[in-house]
């Protein structure tokens, strides 16, 4: 261990005063030198993956999501780079997202691109449908749809999009379906986008003190951190995609997999 990493691991025990609920309910990996980050932990399994998980806690994650996003994830940044200057040569766009959560990804999106005159449809489909209920009887901008369905049912009804995007899905695929996701994204967008977390312990035990205890009545300080044991390092993904994919780092503590991998998604 890194002196870095032993002096942010002192830091959690800060962190377990401060939500001890939560502590308790991590048991084990309380003792983070205990955990092995060299090793990609695919098996773990997250709550909200759970049928039977609490409804109330699904809905308060969902309706989380977004304070998380806003703080670890950069769409905001990669809707700049990426997507806004094609979208402005192209004309009408349309985006399809797969695995929308608590929808706060998609609606921004859909909101930059309004605010910025750009004409783009987006339709956001989730497999779960717990994700889809919890969309109904909400406002959204007028240019989202949201779809409880499969990323391989719309490639089969002949369905496609300019692009598609995905944040924080990759590390869900099980090993056997990890190519299939990716062929059908590609085969559904012109371009693609999938962000996702890069596991490090670094990573692990920021998330542990800084964020994770702010998320109370909620999965997603102990799904958090399952999910940043569940993702791969930068060189497992560069090893795991074929080399029609581009991977790149993004800050903080994520990786963006575009395709093609000729530089035009960028
Ligand atoms: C961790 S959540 C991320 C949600 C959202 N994209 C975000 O960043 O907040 C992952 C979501 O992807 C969905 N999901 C996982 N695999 C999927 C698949 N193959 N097709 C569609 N949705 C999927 C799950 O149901 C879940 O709602």
């Amino acid at each position: 261990m890194t002196q870095e990493d032993a002096f942010l691991d002192r830091d959690c025990v800060f962190h377990g005063r401060l939500a001890p609920q939560y502590a308790r309910r991590e048991g084990r990996q309380s003792d983070v030198s205990a955990l092995n980050f060299s090793q990609r932990q695919g098996d773990l399994r997250e709550r909200m993956e759970d049928p039977e998980a609490d409804p109330e806690w699904m809905r308060n994650s969902y309706a989380q999501f977004r304070h998380v996003n806003r703080l670890v994830s950069s769409w905001r940044s990669l809707y700049r780079r990426h997507l806004r200057p094609h979208m402005a040569r192209q004309g009408p766009t349309t985006l399809l997202d797969i695995g929308f959560g608590g929808g706060d990804v998609v609606a921004g999106l859909a909101s930059w691109a309004r605010r910025d005159g750009l004409h783009l449809e987006i339709t956001a489909i989730d497999s779960d449908g717990r994700a889809f209920a919890w969309t109904k009887g909400r406002q959204w901008p007028a240019n989202l749809t949201f779809r409880h369905a499969r990323a391989e049912d719309l490639l089969a009804a002949g369905e496609r999009f300019d692009w598609v995007t995905s944040n924080h899905v990759l590390h869900h695929l099980e090993d056997d379906s990890w190519d299939g996701f990716l062929d059908v994204s590609r085969r559904l967008g012109k371009r693609v986008l999938h962000c996702d977390l890069v596991r490090s312990r670094r990573a692990y035990i920021l998330f542990r003190c800084f964020v994770a205890p702010f998320f109370r009545h909620s999965f997603i300080a102990e799904d958090g951190l399952l999910s940043v044991r569940r993702s791969y390092t930068l060189q497992e993904m560069h090893q795991r995609v074929p080399e029609v994919w581009d991977v790149r780092p993004v800050f903080p503590f994520h990786q963006l997999l575009s395709h093609p991998a000729d530089g035009t998604a960028f």
